[in-house]
C-alpha cells in the first residue's frame, strides 16, 4: 500500500520519538518505523542522566509529569579520588541548573504513550527498512510490516534516528560522510542491584584499579558501573567478586562503602567516540546515535539525541511554517557545534577518570592533580558543571 507523510522517521528511541512529538505539536505529520516491539523499546536498559535542557524539553512538550514525580533531581556530583570525596555543586556554578536521574526506557515509555494518545503513527516491528531516492524531492522508505506485507512511504524528508546499528547512515553513498573516531582501551561493566541508594548524588570515582560510578534508578534499584577490559567476560564476575571490586575502588579514608544487594542485571558496554559529518544527505537528516557516539562518562548520549531532535524540529518547522530552507541547510553545522563540545567533554571526563593500560605512576599523579584542580578551583569546577548540566543550544 502506498503511504505518504511529511517526515518519515526511522527509529523510536529518544531522538525519533522527541522529533515526532515536537513536529506533531506544530501540526507537522510523521510516521515512525521501529524494528523492535513496543515492549523491547520500553525495556532496554540504557542511560539515566537528563540534562536541565532535556528536562525542560520534556516538560514543554507535555511529557514530563512522571519524570518530575519519579525522577531524582540532583544538584551536584561527587568526585571521588585519593580516598576522598569532593562535591561539585551545580546550581551555584551554573545559574541554578541541575540534572534529573530518570531511566531512558522510562523516557521512551512516556514519549510513546503521549505520541500514541495524540493519534501518532508508530509502526513497531517494522523489518527490512530501506531508504530510496534520498537526493530527490520525494524520498521513500520501504519496509515489511508486522503483518508481513511490504509497504512504501513517500516523504518530504526522512530523519535517520535509528542509533548506532541503524540503516540510515549506511544508506548514504560512500565518500559523502567523513567519520571521526576514537576507540578506548576499556569498557564499562554495568550492574543493576536491589538495594537502597548508597549516596544522595552520583559518585564518579578514579582509582588505580580503574574507574567506578555509583548511580541510581529508584529508591530500591541501584545502577553501578566499573571500568573493565573491553574483552571482559560477564561469567567471570560472581556477585561477591563484583562487590569486592566496588569496595576496593570506592574505599575512602573515613571507611565509607556502597550498600550491597542482589545483582539482577550485568552488561558490558564498549567505549568509543564517533562523529559522522555532515548530518545530511539530500533529504535524509541524521540525528542522535545514528550520527555520533560518545563514551558514557558524562552521560551525554541521550541528551545529544534530544538536542539534535530539537534543532532538526526547529528547522523543519521553519520550512513548513515560514517556507524557510536556511535552517535545514544549517542543521548539520548547528548541531555539530554542540555535538563536538559534548564529544570533547565525554573524552575529557573519560581520560581524567579512567586508568589506561600501561599508564605509569606519573600519569596517575597527573590525573589526581587534575581532579584536585577541578574540585578545588571555581573555574575548574564550573567547566565541569556547565558541561554536565548541558550547554545551551545555539
Ligand atoms: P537509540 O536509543 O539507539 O534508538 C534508535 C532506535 O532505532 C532503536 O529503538 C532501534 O531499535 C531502532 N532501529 C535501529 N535500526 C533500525 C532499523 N533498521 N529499522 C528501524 N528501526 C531501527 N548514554 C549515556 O549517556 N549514559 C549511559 O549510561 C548509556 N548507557 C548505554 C548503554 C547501552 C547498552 C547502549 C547501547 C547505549 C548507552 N548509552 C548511554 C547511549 C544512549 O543510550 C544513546 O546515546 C541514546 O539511546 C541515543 O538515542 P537515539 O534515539 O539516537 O538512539
Ligand atoms: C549513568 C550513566 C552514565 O553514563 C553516567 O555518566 C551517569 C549515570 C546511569 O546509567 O545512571
Amino acid at each position: 500500500m502506498a503511504l505518504r507523510t511529511q517526515v518519515g522517521i526511522i527509529g523510536a528511541g529518544p531522538a525519533g520519538l522527541l522529533l515526532s512529538h515536537i513536529l506533531h505539536l506544530q501540526g507537522i505529520e510523521s510516521i515512525i518505523l521501529e524494528k523492535n516491539s513496543r515492549n523491547d523499546v520500553e525495556a532496554i536498559i540504557k542511560a539515566g542522566v537528563l540534562e536541565q535542557g532535556t528536562v525542560d524539553l520534556m516538560n514543554e512538550i507535555g511529557a514530563g509529569e512522571r519524570m518530575m514525580k519519579e525522577g531524582f533531581h540532583h544538584e551536584g556530583i561527587i568526585l571521588h579520588f585519593d580516598g576522598r570525596d569532593e562535591r561539585v555543586d551545580f546550581p551555584s556554578l551554573t545559574g541554578g541548573k541541575r540534572v534529573t536521574i530518570y531511566a531512558q526506557h522510562d523516557v521512551n515509555k512516556d514519549l510513546i504513550k503521549i505520541r500514541l494518545d495524540g493519534g501518532g503513527d508508530i509502526r513497531f516491528e517494522a523489518k527490512d527498512v530501506s531508504l530510496y531516492d534520498l537526493d530527490s524531492d520525494a524520498p521513500k522508505v520501504r519496509f515489511r510490516s508486522k503483518e508481513g506485507g511490504f509497504e512504501e512511504i513517500t516523504c518530504d524528508f526522512i530523519a535517520g534516528c535509528d542509533g548506532t546499528q541503524g540503516i540510515s547512515r549506511p544508506s548514504i553513498p560512500a565518500g559523502v560522510l567523513k567519520i571521526y573516531e576514537r576507540l578506548y582501551p576499556f569498557g564499562w561493566f554495568g550492574i543493576l542491584c536491589k538495594a537502597a541508594p548508597s549516596s544522595d548524588e552520583l559518585i564518579y570515582a578514579m582509582h588505580e584499579r580503574g574507574f567506578a560510578l555509583v548511580s541510581t534508578r529508584s529508591p530500591d534499584i541501584q545502577r553501578m558501573y566499573f571500568q573493565c577490559s573491553p574483552t571482559e567476560k560477564l561469567d567471570a564476575w560472581s556477585d561477591d567478586r563484583i562487590w569486592a571490586e566496588f569496595r576496593a575502588r570506592l574505599e575512602t579514608k573515613n571507611g565509607w562503602a556502597p550498600k550491597e544487594g542482589p545483582i539482577f542485571s550485568k552488561t558490558i558496554i564498549g567505549m568509543r567516540s564517533l562523529v559522522a559529518e555532515p548530518l545530511r544527505y539530500g533529504r535524509l537528516f541524521l540525528a542522535g546515535d545514528s550520527a555520533h557516539v560518545v563514551p558514557p562518562t558524562g552521560a551525554k548520549g541521550l541528551n545529544l539525541a534530544a538536542s539534535d531532535a530539537q534543532i532538526l524540529a526547529r528547522a523543519l518547522v521553519a520550512y513548513y511554517k515560514s517556507h524557510r530552507g536556511d535552517l535545514l541547510d544549517g542543521y548539520s553545522a548547528t548541531a555539530l557545534r554542540r555535538i563536538w563540545k559534548a564529544t570533547r567533554f565525554s573524552w575529557w571526563m573519560t581520560s581524567m577518570m579512567h586508568t589506561f593500560p600501561g599508564a605509569d605512576e606519573f600519569q596517575h599523579r597527573l590525573q589526581l592533580a587534575e581532579l584536585d584542580y577541578v574540585a578545588g578551583s571555581r573555574a575548574g569546577a564550573t567547566a565541569l558543571a556547565e558541561n554536565y548540566v548541558g550547554l545551551p543550544i545555539v
